[in-house]
């Protein structure tokens, strides 16, 4: 039943609506639990989902056609999806937008200029992405064994980025509580961090998640290029040359010496862009206001917020889920 509170002010993939019964037999042979604003999350292929989310997922997978040349910026959330999605798109598109003065990210917020496909599938089935100017830019935060059949069945190219879970889990504490009707107050750190250790958050667990990509870029690394947060705020052109030359659009000498890549780092930037008109009014048609994107865009700022316990506990599952795959933040 909709909660109608919930649904005048959430986004639409965390409110519920009414379901088919073939939907309906899905969600209660899966395991349920409550979410973190959403009245429920569900785990499907081992990942937990909104309900209306979980529909856009289903139908993405059945529907979702790629192609060869298809790319895809996968995240989960909190990872930086909002700056990769306008670096990505500056990249691929330098040729037709030169002018980072005269630039559709000086008017368009990152995510009206790359969709999140899943999203995009819920409430709809017959999208039509035929007429996208090629290379087709999507992003996603659907976990790899998730991917609709026809991104295995293509010859896409995958950009994977990752983000320490203590960041992380900050970051998404902050934005949720944004998303919540300011009647509910804020939901409780300790509460909301005890599920996301559990892995009970949105396309939680964090750590498979990254973990499916992670050896999925060792054994196919023409396929699926896995960056860092913290690698690309540290050293950024070098990252940004290493991701044009993975796309097949390396920067040429002549745009090296022109400045090619500090003008996108500089037009990316988070003081650039989160001090934009377009990034402070307006909302996504999902519903978040634009500005939720961007708070601090910082490298460490879960030390402000977590406890050493907290630290302590989420350093433990990373150093038993991943370093013995040889990935460490
Ligand atoms: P913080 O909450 O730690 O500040 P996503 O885009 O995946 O939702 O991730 C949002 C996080 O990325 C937020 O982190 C946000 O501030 C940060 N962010 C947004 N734009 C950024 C940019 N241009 N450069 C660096 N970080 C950025």
């Amino acid at each position: 039943m909709p909660n109608p509170e919930q649904s005048l002010s959430l986004p639409g993939y965390l409110q519920e609506n009414e379901t088919s019964q073939e939907f309906r037999d899905l969600i209660v042979s899966i395991p349920t639990e409550k979410g973190w604003i959403a009245n429920h999350l569900h785990q499907y292929q081992g990942f937990w989902h909104t309900t209306r989310q979980l529909q856009g997922v289903l139908a993405c997978q059945k529907h979702f056609q790629a192609q060869d040349g298809d790319i895809f910026l996968v995240t989960t959330p909190k990872s930086g999806s909002t700056w990769l999605k306008a670096v990505m798109f500056s990249l691929v598109n330098r040729v037709s937008f030169p002018d980072t003065k005269q630039h559709p990210l000086l008017t368009n917020n990152p995510h009206a200029l790359v969709p999140f496909l899943e999203m995009e599938y819920i409430d709809k089935e017959n999208l039509d992405f035929t007429n996208y100017t090629f290379p087709r830019l999507f992003s996603t935060h659907l976990p790899l064994l998730s991917l609709p059949r026809s991104v295995e069945d293509s010859d896409c190219k995958l950009v994977y980025l990752c983000r320490n879970p203590k960041d992380i889990f900050v970051s998404l504490w902050h934005f949720t509580n944004k998303l919540r009707p300011i009647a509910w107050g804020a939901s409780s750190l300790e509460e909301t961090f005890d599920k996301f250790c559990r892995g009970v958050n949105l396309y939680g667990p964090f750590w498979d998640h990254v973990l499916g990509y992670w050896k999925e870029s060792l054994e196919r690394p023409h396929r699926v290029f896995f960056l860092k947060y913290e690698e690309m705020k540290r050293e950024p052109r070098i990252q940004l040359r290493r991701l044009s030359e993975f796309l097949g659009c390396p920067f040429s000498l002549e745009e090296e010496n022109s400045g090619v890549l500090d003008e996108i780092l500089e037009l990316c930037s988070f003081e650039n862009l989160s001090n934009l008109e377009v990034n402070n009014i307006g909302r996504l048609h999902s519903g978040e206001e634009h500005q939720a994107f961007f708070r601090r865009g910082e490298v460490g700022d879960s030390m402000n917020y977590l406890t050493a316990e907290m630290v302590e506990k989420i350093d433990m599952i990373t150093e038993q889920k991943l370093h013995c795959h040889g990935l460490k933040f």
